[in-house]
């Protein structure tokens, strides 16, 4: 039992949380894997109808800050259905490589399936990773990027230290994430539009108001951009910086090892 002098603002290790909801941090991957196994199928329209389309815009940008050339060799986590492994994979070209990964098997399979489509053979490979535990030596990639991923993972402090770890010396790592609108009046309309239109967007067009109740939640949770700047400069990397796009809605961080 905690007596008051010991009840300070410190989060109990133990629980995390799972959208607005506290849950045992044992349990969180479980109902993560429970959402994405559900929204596999609908995905990549979802993505399309809840932004505009203009989730295409941020994922451009950040492979254009990736500084990713021919040859080089990348590591997509969280990559879902591949947005950013197909753009790394055109960028590597033949001589290069993209690790695409992802924990969930459902959203792996799209991800295979869009780099089929879309032409991308003999320098991809699939893998399934849990962003906390990178089965790969240290040093290992020229660019490591987690884009609308990190939110959803138990631990990010240990993911950030893991992207450290195995980026090489002069590489880059990306984390493209939803954020927090650096305006008051965008806040209020950005809040109005997520928790009026996205869950019902997730019934009408996926059959699945939970999970997408579950998405807005999430983003409310995720570390502002300041936070996640000295998070990432505690895993270990260098010169971190964030560009805000459209308006902190989302933000991309990159960080360095030097
Ligand atoms: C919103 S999707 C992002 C997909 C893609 N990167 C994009 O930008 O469209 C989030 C992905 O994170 C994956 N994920 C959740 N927890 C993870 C973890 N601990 N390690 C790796 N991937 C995880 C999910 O399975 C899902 O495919």
């Amino acid at each position: 039992m905690t007596n008051s002098t010991d009840s300070t603002d410190k989060p109990d290790p133990k629980q995390t949380h799972f959208g607005f909801k506290q849950v045992n941090a044992k349990d969180k991957e479980n109902l993560v894997a429970g959402v994405f196994r559900s929204v596999a199928d609908d995905y990549d329209v979802m993505n399309d109808a809840m932004s505009l389309g203009v989730h295409r815009a941020w994922k451009w940008f950040a492979i254009a800050q990736s500084g990713v050339q021919v040859g080089h060799k990348v590591l997509d986590l969280a990559a879902g259905s591949g947005d950013l492994s197909i753009k790394f994979a055109n960028k590597v070209g033949p001589q290069g490589r993209v690790i695409v990964t992802d924990i969930n098997p459902a959203m792996l399979e799209q991800g295979r399936r869009r780099l089929a489509d879309a032409g991308c053979a003999g320098n991809v490979d699939f893998c399934l990773v849990n962003a906390e535990q990178l089965p790969f030596a240290d040093n290992s990639f020229d660019c490591i990027s987690i884009s609308f991923g990190l939110r959803n993972v138990t631990d990010k402090d240990r993911a950030l230290s893991e992207m450290a770890r195995c980026l090489k010396p002069g590489g880059r790592a990306l984390v493209l994430e939803f954020s927090q609108p650096t305006n008051d009046t965008l806040r209020r309309l950005y809040d109005a539009y997520s928790f009026n239109v996205i869950p019902r967007l997730g019934e009408m067009i996926a059959d699945d108001r939970d999970s997408y109740q579950y998405l807005v939640e999430s983003i409310r949770q995720h570390p502002p951009q300041e936070e996640l700047k000295e998070m990432m400069a505690m895993a270990g990397f260098d010169k971190v910086r964030y560009h805000n796009l459209t308006g902190g809605i989302v933000a991309l961080h990159i960080g360095y090892k030097y």
